[in-house]
């Protein structure tokens, strides 16, 4: 079976660390999330991938090549202008004579595709959506099913006096090729919106396939961050890893789940607690704390600064003494100045300069 992913939309909601980089590759545990989608789908057994991309497709292309270092087959199409998911699917009809999935590209998950796959196969259905359960379905549409399991009604962010179900579309389809028919080639056109919807109104069939197997998007810098203490969490032994040579003063104490990418640096009385990652060559000075973080390539981090559950982008400078707290988000080649201090939630973009003293106090 093909895969389309969908990888073309401009990923707002994460900025600024989509500012330089398209979603779907960003670094998740110091490797593309694209990488590990690639290998999901080919432990099920898919091995042709078609990436519909727009915003940024360079990245992705130069870094994927054919896709033979992972077994799938990959072909590109670029967007001109969006053409929303259900269209960036039909871009791709020229690919699509079988059944296929199509998966949304920023979706970490471990659904059991090949089981959904089977089921598909059983049931025959023009679909099939995977559903994942959510704590507060009020901010998501929900998807109402049959006993059966056939997909009944998509109910918009309801209330929680109208709740009657917490699954919500899980962004993961199986669709017949005779679907394509039902998205037109002349306007941008949603699954979510415009193609299932339909579909229903014309009464045919949607299969719901429900799973509480982990799922996660990792559309916001909350997800994202959440992604990766869930991943590190997993770790039973609680390690501290290194991915090649890093250099570690001994006097540094470390406690895991804690990954390092290559060619770091981190000095004397450096304490850095999990779930943290430091990607490749980041270079941590004396007395830094650091505790829930994620640090892209090349970060600096000068001395006694204080970083806890913040995202940092490549290449960015952190002078001394800062505090960086509660999911704070810096883009690529930020430069804070010493001694500042960032209030919880603070956006750096890229190229920002930071003067001391002149952020808000926490
Ligand atoms: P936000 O701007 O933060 O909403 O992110 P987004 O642009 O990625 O939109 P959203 O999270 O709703 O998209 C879900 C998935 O569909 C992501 O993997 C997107 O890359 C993809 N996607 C959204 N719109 C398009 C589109 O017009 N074309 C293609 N090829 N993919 C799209």
């Amino acid at each position: 079976m093909k895969a389309v992913i969908l990888v073309g939309g401009e990923g707002t909601r994460l900025r600024p660390l989509t500012c330089n980089t398209p979603k779907a590759m960003v670094p998740i545990l110091n490797q593309p999330f694209l990488e590990h989608l690639l290998r999901y789908l080919k432990e099920h057994g898919i091995s042709d991938a078609i990436l519909a991309m727009g915003y940024l497709p360079d990245p992705i292309q130069s870094r994927l090549g054919d896709g033979s270092h992972f077994g799938v087959q990959i072909s590109y199409l670029v967007e001109e202008s969006p053409l929303g998911t259900a269209g960036a699917v039909k871009n791709a009809e020229s690919f699509l004579d079988e059944p296929f999935i199509v998966f949304n590209g920023d979706v970490l998950t471990e659904i059991d595709l090949t089981d959904m796959i089977k089921r598909h196969r059983e049931i025959n259905p023009e679909v099939t959506m995977a559903l994942t359960p959510v704590d507060n379905p009020t901010i998501y549409g929900v998807v109402e099913t049959t006993a059966t399991g056939m997909v009944k009604r998509f109910v918009e962010k309801p209330t929680w006096d109208k709740v009657t179900t917490n699954m919500i579309n899980a962004g993961i389809y199986i669709l017949e090729p005779g679907v394509l028919e039902y998205i037109p080639t002349s306007a941008p056109c949603m699954f979510e919106d415009h193609v299932f919807p339909k579909m229903l109104k014309m009464g045919k069939p949607i299969l719901s396939y429900p799973s509480d197997a982990y799922w996660i998007d990792i559309g916001t810098p909350e997800k994202y961050l959440k992604a990766h203490h869930d991943l590190l969490l997993r770790w039973s032994d609680r390690a501290v890893r290194t991915q090649g040579e890093s250099q570690i003063h001994t006097t540094a104490l470390i406690e895991g789940p804690v990954l390092i990418g290559e060619g770091c640096l981190i000095a004397e009385n450096v304490q850095i607690k999990g779930p943290t990652v430091l990607g490749p060559r980041c270079q941590i000075a004396a007395s830094v704390v650091m505790e829930g973080v994620v640090l892209w390539e090349g970060t600096q981090v000068e001395e006694k600064t204080v970083l806890r559950n913040c995202v940092i982008g490549s290449c960015t400078h952190i002078g001394s003494s800062c505090q960086i707290l509660d999911d704070c988000v810096l883009g690529d080649d930020v430069t804070v100045g010493e001694e500042s201090k960032l209030a919880s939630g603070t956006r750096l973009w890229p190229n920002n300069y930071v003067d001391p003293g002149m952020l808000q106090s926490t």
